[in-house]
């Protein structure tokens, strides 16, 4: 399966949530990148308070650059992981048909299902922010990961 992990910047939720997802599919035929809605921070490095946070919990964060959501995506990838129900807006506003709205869902649907809950937008706050933001990704990636089909 090949997921994507969208959400504004592509420099704090998302990219965690890349190198969640991609620590827990290590070893397995599974992929996993991100990008964000915007192109603020295209070619960026993630945010240093969550490069601090992966660190702190033993996340490789090695080759993760922003870049911005395309159509081609929808193409590209089975499933397609929003933060927010902004993103989600942005995201399905893209969306060419069904099979492409399909394959969009907020991330804590995965662990809360149809709760519709978000991963809130730490960029503002301080860096306690960003751990509790690491723990929604973390259990809601174990959920995905749970849920794939075994190759
Ligand atoms: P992200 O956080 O969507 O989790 O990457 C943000 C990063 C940058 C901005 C907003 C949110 N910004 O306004 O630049």
């Amino acid at each position: 399966m090949r997921i994507l992990m969208v959400c504004l910047g592509n420099i704090c939720r998302s990219p965690l949530a890349e190198g969640i997802f991609r620590n827990k599919i290590q070893g397995t035929e599974h992929q996993v990148d991100s990008a964000g809605t915007s192109a603020f921070h295209r070619g960026e490095r993630p945010d240093m308070r969550s490069l601090r946070t992966a660190k702190k919990h033993q996340i490789n964060m090695d080759g993760i650059h922003a870049r911005p959501f395309s159509v081609d995506d929808f193409d590209h990838f089975d499933r397609i992981y929003v933060m927010d129900r902004s993103n989600l807006e942005d995201v399905l506003a893209l969306a060419r048909d069904e099979k492409d709205r399909k394959k969009v869902d907020l991330l804590l649907n995965a662990s809360h299902p149809g709760k519709d809950l978000e991963v809130p937008d730490p960029y503002f706050g301080g860096e306690e922010g960003f751990e509790q933001v690491f723990h929604l990704i973390d259990v809601a990636c174990t959920h995905i990961v749970n849920s794939l089909p075994s190759e």
